[in-house]
Protein backbone atom coordinates (compact mmCIF):
# COMPACT_ATOMS: atom_id res chain seq x y z
CA UNK A 1 0.00 0.00 0.00
CA UNK A 2 1.69 3.44 -0.90
CA UNK A 3 1.21 5.09 2.12
CA UNK A 4 2.36 8.57 3.26
CA UNK A 5 5.88 8.08 4.51
CA UNK A 6 6.64 5.82 1.29
CA UNK A 7 5.87 9.42 -0.94
CA UNK A 8 7.90 11.01 1.75
CA UNK A 9 10.84 8.40 1.49
CA UNK A 10 10.88 8.50 -2.48
CA UNK A 11 10.84 12.46 -2.52
CA UNK A 12 14.01 12.06 -0.53
CA UNK A 13 15.83 9.28 -2.87
CA UNK A 14 14.26 11.30 -5.81
CA UNK A 15 15.31 14.63 -4.84
CA UNK A 16 18.71 12.94 -4.48
CA UNK A 17 19.46 10.30 -6.85
CA UNK A 18 23.21 10.01 -8.00
CA UNK A 19 22.48 10.12 -11.22
CA UNK A 20 20.33 10.17 -14.30
CA UNK A 21 20.31 6.46 -14.69
CA UNK A 22 16.49 4.18 -14.56
CA UNK A 23 14.42 3.83 -12.08
CA UNK A 24 12.85 0.52 -11.18
CA UNK A 25 9.60 -0.61 -9.59
CA UNK A 26 8.45 -4.23 -8.64
CA UNK A 27 4.64 -4.63 -8.58
CA UNK A 28 2.90 -2.12 -10.09
CA UNK A 29 -1.12 -3.16 -9.74
CA UNK A 30 -3.30 -0.38 -11.05
CA UNK A 31 -0.31 2.41 -11.24
CA UNK A 32 -0.88 4.61 -8.08
CA UNK A 33 2.86 4.30 -6.74
CA UNK A 34 4.66 4.22 -10.80
CA UNK A 35 2.05 7.69 -11.32
CA UNK A 36 3.69 9.03 -7.98
CA UNK A 37 7.11 8.16 -8.61
CA UNK A 38 6.59 9.88 -12.00
CA UNK A 39 5.04 12.63 -10.43
CA UNK A 40 8.10 13.04 -7.92
CA UNK A 41 11.10 13.19 -10.65
CA UNK A 42 8.80 15.37 -12.46
CA UNK A 43 8.66 17.89 -9.43
CA UNK A 44 12.28 17.59 -9.03
CA UNK A 45 12.95 18.07 -12.67
CA UNK A 46 14.68 14.45 -13.50
CA UNK A 47 14.88 12.65 -16.88
CA UNK A 48 15.50 9.30 -15.10
CA UNK A 49 13.36 6.78 -16.95
CA UNK A 50 11.33 4.85 -15.05
CA UNK A 51 10.82 0.99 -15.56
CA UNK A 52 8.40 -1.61 -13.74
CA UNK A 53 7.35 -4.74 -13.95
CA UNK A 54 4.00 -6.80 -12.86
CA UNK A 55 2.66 -9.91 -14.23
CA UNK A 56 -0.95 -9.22 -12.73
CA UNK A 57 -1.00 -12.75 -11.14
CA UNK A 58 -2.56 -12.20 -7.57
CA UNK A 59 -2.49 -14.66 -4.81
CA UNK A 60 -5.40 -16.78 -4.01
CA UNK A 61 -6.17 -16.68 -8.20
CA UNK A 62 -5.22 -20.60 -7.56
CA UNK A 63 -8.16 -21.28 -5.09
CA UNK A 64 -10.84 -21.48 -7.83
CA UNK A 65 -12.58 -19.18 -10.38
CA UNK A 66 -13.87 -16.21 -8.35
CA UNK A 67 -12.43 -13.59 -6.04
CA UNK A 68 -14.25 -15.05 -2.71
CA UNK A 69 -17.15 -15.29 -2.63
CA UNK A 70 -18.25 -12.79 -5.40
CA UNK A 71 -19.14 -13.47 -8.89
CA UNK A 72 -15.90 -11.85 -10.27
CA UNK A 73 -13.93 -13.96 -11.76
CA UNK A 74 -10.12 -13.73 -11.40
CA UNK A 75 -9.58 -13.66 -14.99
CA UNK A 76 -11.91 -10.22 -15.25
CA UNK A 77 -10.28 -8.76 -11.87
CA UNK A 78 -7.22 -9.18 -13.58
CA UNK A 79 -8.14 -7.45 -16.53
CA UNK A 80 -9.99 -5.14 -14.90
CA UNK A 81 -6.51 -4.15 -12.64
CA UNK A 82 -4.26 -4.33 -15.63
CA UNK A 83 -6.47 -2.05 -17.59
CA UNK A 84 -7.12 0.04 -15.23
CA UNK A 85 -2.64 0.45 -15.24
CA UNK A 86 -2.78 1.10 -18.49
CA UNK A 87 -5.53 3.77 -18.13
CA UNK A 88 -4.07 5.52 -14.83
CA UNK A 89 -0.45 6.01 -16.42
CA UNK A 90 -2.00 7.02 -19.91
CA UNK A 91 -3.80 10.03 -17.40
CA UNK A 92 -1.29 10.49 -15.16
CA UNK A 93 1.90 10.60 -16.23
CA UNK A 94 1.52 10.72 -20.27
CA UNK A 95 5.12 12.73 -20.66
CA UNK A 96 6.94 10.22 -18.62
CA UNK A 97 5.24 6.84 -18.86
CA UNK A 98 7.27 3.76 -16.86
CA UNK A 99 8.10 0.99 -19.25
CA UNK A 100 6.00 -1.83 -18.09
CA UNK A 101 7.24 -5.16 -18.52
CA UNK A 102 4.64 -7.45 -18.14
CA UNK A 103 7.00 -10.38 -16.16
CA UNK A 104 7.99 -10.87 -12.63
CA UNK A 105 10.81 -9.52 -11.20
CA UNK A 106 12.54 -12.72 -11.34
CA UNK A 107 12.13 -12.82 -15.38
CA UNK A 108 12.57 -9.11 -15.75
CA UNK A 109 16.12 -9.28 -13.80
CA UNK A 110 16.92 -12.31 -16.16
CA UNK A 111 16.06 -9.88 -18.94
CA UNK A 112 17.81 -6.59 -17.53
CA UNK A 113 21.06 -8.83 -16.55
CA UNK A 114 21.34 -9.80 -20.20
CA UNK A 115 20.52 -6.30 -21.68
CA UNK A 116 17.96 -8.24 -23.64
CA UNK A 117 15.17 -6.49 -25.86
CA UNK A 118 11.97 -6.49 -23.97
CA UNK A 119 8.20 -4.79 -25.21
CA UNK A 120 6.31 -3.26 -23.07
CA UNK A 121 2.44 -3.32 -22.04
CA UNK A 122 2.31 0.50 -24.09
CA UNK A 123 3.80 -1.38 -27.28
CA UNK A 124 7.01 0.36 -27.44
CA UNK A 125 10.02 -1.25 -27.31
CA UNK A 126 13.56 -0.73 -25.97
CA UNK A 127 16.76 -2.36 -24.53
CA UNK A 128 16.98 -3.53 -20.89
CA UNK A 129 20.00 -3.30 -18.76
CA UNK A 130 22.79 -0.97 -16.87
CA UNK A 131 22.63 0.74 -13.77
CA UNK A 132 19.97 1.52 -11.55
CA UNK A 133 19.62 4.90 -9.01
CA UNK A 134 16.00 3.86 -7.05
CA UNK A 135 14.36 1.03 -6.79
CA UNK A 136 10.59 0.46 -5.07
CA UNK A 137 10.02 -3.16 -3.90
CA UNK A 138 6.34 -3.63 -3.78
CA UNK A 139 5.78 -7.25 -5.57
CA UNK A 140 5.28 -10.12 -3.72
CA UNK A 141 6.26 -9.48 0.21
CA UNK A 142 7.52 -12.87 1.29
CA UNK A 143 11.04 -13.02 2.21
CA UNK A 144 11.88 -15.63 -0.63
CA UNK A 145 10.76 -12.83 -3.23
CA UNK A 146 11.88 -9.71 -1.82
CA UNK A 147 15.37 -11.26 -0.82
CA UNK A 148 15.64 -12.29 -4.91
CA UNK A 149 14.72 -8.99 -5.31
CA UNK A 150 16.94 -7.42 -3.36
CA UNK A 151 20.14 -9.48 -4.04
CA UNK A 152 18.61 -8.76 -8.45
CA UNK A 153 18.92 -4.95 -7.72
CA UNK A 154 22.19 -4.99 -5.85
CA UNK A 155 23.68 -6.24 -8.84
CA UNK A 156 22.44 -3.13 -10.40
CA UNK A 157 22.24 -0.33 -8.18
CA UNK A 158 24.69 2.63 -8.31
CA UNK A 159 26.98 4.00 -5.46
CA UNK A 160 24.50 6.25 -3.76
CA UNK A 161 21.46 4.67 -5.26
CA UNK A 162 18.03 4.19 -2.83
CA UNK A 163 16.10 1.22 -2.16
CA UNK A 164 12.72 1.61 -0.93
CA UNK A 165 10.55 -1.43 0.63
CA UNK A 166 7.07 -1.35 1.43
CA UNK A 167 5.66 -3.17 4.04
CA UNK A 168 8.77 -3.35 5.87
CA UNK A 169 7.92 -1.71 8.81
CA UNK A 170 9.47 -3.33 12.19
CA UNK A 171 5.59 -2.97 13.69
CA UNK A 172 4.50 -4.85 10.52
CA UNK A 173 3.39 -8.54 11.95
CA UNK A 174 3.35 -9.56 7.87
CA UNK A 175 6.50 -7.80 6.74
CA UNK A 176 9.96 -8.20 5.91
CA UNK A 177 11.71 -7.41 8.97
CA UNK A 178 13.69 -10.66 8.30
CA UNK A 179 15.22 -9.35 5.19
CA UNK A 180 15.44 -5.77 7.18
CA UNK A 181 17.66 -7.52 9.67
CA UNK A 182 20.06 -8.75 7.15
CA UNK A 183 20.46 -5.39 5.02
CA UNK A 184 21.00 -3.43 8.32
CA UNK A 185 24.15 -6.06 8.86
CA UNK A 186 25.40 -5.40 5.03
CA UNK A 187 28.02 -2.55 5.76
CA UNK A 188 27.47 -1.61 2.50
CA UNK A 189 24.13 -0.48 3.04
CA UNK A 190 22.90 2.02 5.27
CA UNK A 191 19.54 3.23 6.65
CA UNK A 192 18.25 6.68 5.37
CA UNK A 193 15.27 6.59 7.18
CA UNK A 194 12.31 3.99 8.55
CA UNK A 195 9.54 5.82 7.77
CA UNK A 196 7.82 3.33 8.90
CA UNK A 197 9.29 1.43 6.02
CA UNK A 198 12.93 1.13 5.25
CA UNK A 199 14.99 3.39 2.75
CA UNK A 200 18.05 2.20 2.44
CA UNK A 201 21.13 3.93 0.04
CA UNK A 202 24.09 1.78 -1.32
CA UNK A 203 27.43 3.43 0.66
CA UNK A 204 29.82 0.77 -1.08
C1 LIG B 1 0.74 -4.18 -3.33
S1 LIG B 1 0.56 -4.34 -5.04
C2 LIG B 1 1.53 -3.03 -5.69
C3 LIG B 1 0.92 -1.67 -5.43
C4 LIG B 1 1.59 -0.57 -6.19
N1 LIG B 1 3.04 -0.54 -6.00
C5 LIG B 1 1.02 0.78 -5.75
O1 LIG B 1 1.39 1.22 -4.63
O2 LIG B 1 0.24 1.36 -6.46
C6 LIG B 1 1.56 -5.71 -5.39
C7 LIG B 1 1.67 -6.03 -6.87
O3 LIG B 1 2.81 -6.89 -7.02
C8 LIG B 1 2.55 -7.78 -8.04
N2 LIG B 1 3.44 -8.93 -7.85
C9 LIG B 1 3.28 -10.00 -7.06
N3 LIG B 1 4.32 -10.84 -7.19
C10 LIG B 1 5.16 -10.27 -8.08
C11 LIG B 1 6.40 -10.66 -8.64
N4 LIG B 1 7.00 -11.80 -8.31
N5 LIG B 1 6.98 -9.84 -9.55
C12 LIG B 1 6.39 -8.64 -9.89
N6 LIG B 1 5.21 -8.24 -9.38
C13 LIG B 1 4.61 -9.04 -8.50
C14 LIG B 1 1.06 -8.10 -7.93
O4 LIG B 1 0.57 -8.56 -9.19
C15 LIG B 1 0.49 -6.75 -7.49
O5 LIG B 1 0.00 -6.03 -8.59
Amino acid sequence: MLTKGNIYAMRFAIENLPSGVPVVEIGSFCGLSANVISYLLKIAGKNNKIFCCDKWIFEGSENGPNLGNSQISHKDYRNFVKSSFIRNIEFFSPDNKPFAVEQTSDEFFLLWQKHAKANDIFGRTTILGGEIAFAYIDGNHTYEFAKRDFKNIDKSLELGGFILFDDSSDADPFGLSKLMKEIKHNSNYQVVMKNPNYLFKKIA
